[in-house]
């Protein structure tokens, strides 16, 4: 059975995971807006991906006999000025889960919850990725700079990204 510390500190992870696909539409939908119809693919589908992981913490609550708790999702601050400054607050973003999963992983070792620990491992590998990618586009931004054939190319490369379910292949 699950304590209730880690499944409360569980359901805020669940939140602030909706918290980012809402955040991540927020931005998609500027981007379709702005005509960046490939910058709006990669963050429709960053959405999506982050819906799958609150999804896959809930089910990890209610697995272990926990209760799951839900509160308001707050509304992203929906002010964007451009596309360099989307890709800098996806970074930021992504940096400020980093530690949210952190805190998670610290809490569950203290606990001496070892379940949870492995759980939100995959996590904790997520969340290189998570950064890395985000900050590639960043650089690829500002190695653009004012080059609107370049920016357009990579809208094109990032028209590519397709949706896959990161947990359709695992039993948890
Ligand atoms: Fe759910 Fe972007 O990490």
């Amino acid at each position: 059975m699950i304590k209730e510390n880690i499944s409360k500190v569980l359901s805020e992870q669940v939140n602030a995971e909706y918290y980012s696909a809402y955040l991540y539409l927020i931005m998609s939908a500027y981007a379709d807006r702005t005509g960046f119809k490939g910058v709006a693919n990669w963050l429709f589908i960053q959405a999506q991906e982050e819906m799958a992981h609150g999804t896959h913490i809930y089910q990890h609550i209610l697995e272990r006999g926990g209760a799951p708790a839900f509160a308001d999702v707050k509304t992203p601050e929906a002010a964007l000025g451009s596309i360099k400054d989307v890709f800098k607050k996806v970074v930021a973003h992504e940096e400020y889960v980093t530690g949210l999963i952190n805190n998670i992983a610290t809490i569950a070792l203290k606990e001496n919850d070892h379940a949870t620990y492995n759980f939100i491992m995959w996590y904790v590998n997520e969340q290189i990725e998570e950064e890395a990618s985000a900050n590639e586009i960043l650089n690829k931004i500002d190695f653009i700079g004012d080059n609107l054939s370049l920016l357009y190319n990579l809208d094109v490369e990032l028209s590519a990204r397709v949706f896959t379910d990161p947990f359709s292949n695992t039993a948890d």
